[in-house]
């Protein structure tokens, strides 16, 4: 434990596997108290691959008691505003306080453009953008009350830049990041910062799955070595592919510390310097007609 977040509690949302799990830990690790959110055996129609499960929300616990924090799991579903208000509450009650908000939670899914189904529309921009509004909307009577507190919402790179196939993940990274500032502006007079990341291609389990597979290879039939070889094409610094949540769960933990708190309003990348490279055509064409 570092310390640095002794006696905070910090609520963490999508924190059964991957970069939330990553998060949780981090922080207790830190010293915080962390409420660890997510959707327990629930499934999304609309998504083509597993969620976490709860055993995986019980094993982020685990792992993060092991760290010397205090932790506790609540099955929560951030499409429910109850959900999220019964978490806050979970934290007010073991916990004694909220301090710091990670909004994590999210899902992808692959379709042209003219192809997304209502479903898929209406499933994406009310986990990804809805519900980083839910949670943080929980959270912020409690942290304009105290005076003080820290929100990390995670976006994207493709809230800043377009995608092939995922416009309906891509709109609504890109409302993340405008519902960040917004909160900054109107959240700075209370003393509570907000600030987001942008994950670049992240080794987890939200881009391993066939269609994933394909899109990377360029082609049918991709495999997970597609996709390895892929995340390479992805970064630009020296031998970085699919990047560690704790790539992500690293800069969070400044965010939220005392080392950050002059910072707000921010849209940190953390991608292998994916966004100075100049892009690539993932359809090229040879003829033009
Ligand atoms: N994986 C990437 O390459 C990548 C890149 C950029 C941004 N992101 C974003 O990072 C965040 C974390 O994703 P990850 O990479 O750890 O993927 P992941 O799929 O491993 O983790 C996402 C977590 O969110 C949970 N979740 C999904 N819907 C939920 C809901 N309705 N309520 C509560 N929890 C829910 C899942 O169960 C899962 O545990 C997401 O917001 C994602 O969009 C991921």
């Amino acid at each position: 434990m570092t310390g640095q977040l002794e006696g905070k509690v910090a609520l963490v949302t999508g924190a059964g596997r991957g970069q939330g799990r990553a998060e949780a830990i981090a922080l207790a690790q830190d010293g915080a108290s962390v409420v660890c959110l997510d959707v327990g055996d629930t499934r999304i129609d609309s998504i083509d691959y597993e969620l976490s499960s709860e055993a995986d929300l019980h094993d982020t616990v685990a792992l993060a008691q092991k760290t010397g924090g205090a932790a506790v799991a609540v099955v929560g579903d951030v499409r429910s505003q109850a959900d999220l208000d019964g978490a806050v509450a979970t934290a007010l009650a073991e916990f004694g306080g909220l301090d710091i908000v990670v909004a994590n939670a999210g899902i992808w899914g692959l379709a042209n453009l003219w192809e997304i189904t209502e479903e898929q529309w209406a499933d994406t921009q009310d986990v990804v953008l809805a519900g980083v509004w839910r949670t943080v909307k929980a959270a912020v009577p409690h942290l304009i009350a105290q005076r003080s507190g820290s929100i990390v919402v995670t976006s994207s790179v493709n809230g800043v830049e377009g995608g092939t196939r995922f416009a309906h993940y891509t709109a609504a990274k890109h409302g993340v990041l405008g519902l960040m500032r917004s909160a900054a502006q109107e959240l700075a007079p209370h003393n509570v910062r907000v600030n987001a990341v942008l994950p670049g291609f992240m080794d987890t389990r939200m881009n391993m799955w066939q269609g994933a597979y394909d899109m990377m290879a360029g082609r049918p039939g991709g495999t997970p070595e597609d996709r390895v070889a892929s995340a390479y094409h992805w970064s630009a610094l020296a031998g970085r592919g699919a990047l560690p949540a704790d790539a992500v769960s690293d800069a969070v933990r400044w965010l939220v510390s005392d080392g950050a708190k002059h910072v707000t309003g921010v849209a940190l990348p953390v991608d292998g310097g994916h966004l100075v490279l100049p892009g690539f055509n993932t359809d090229p064409q040879h003829e033009s007609d």
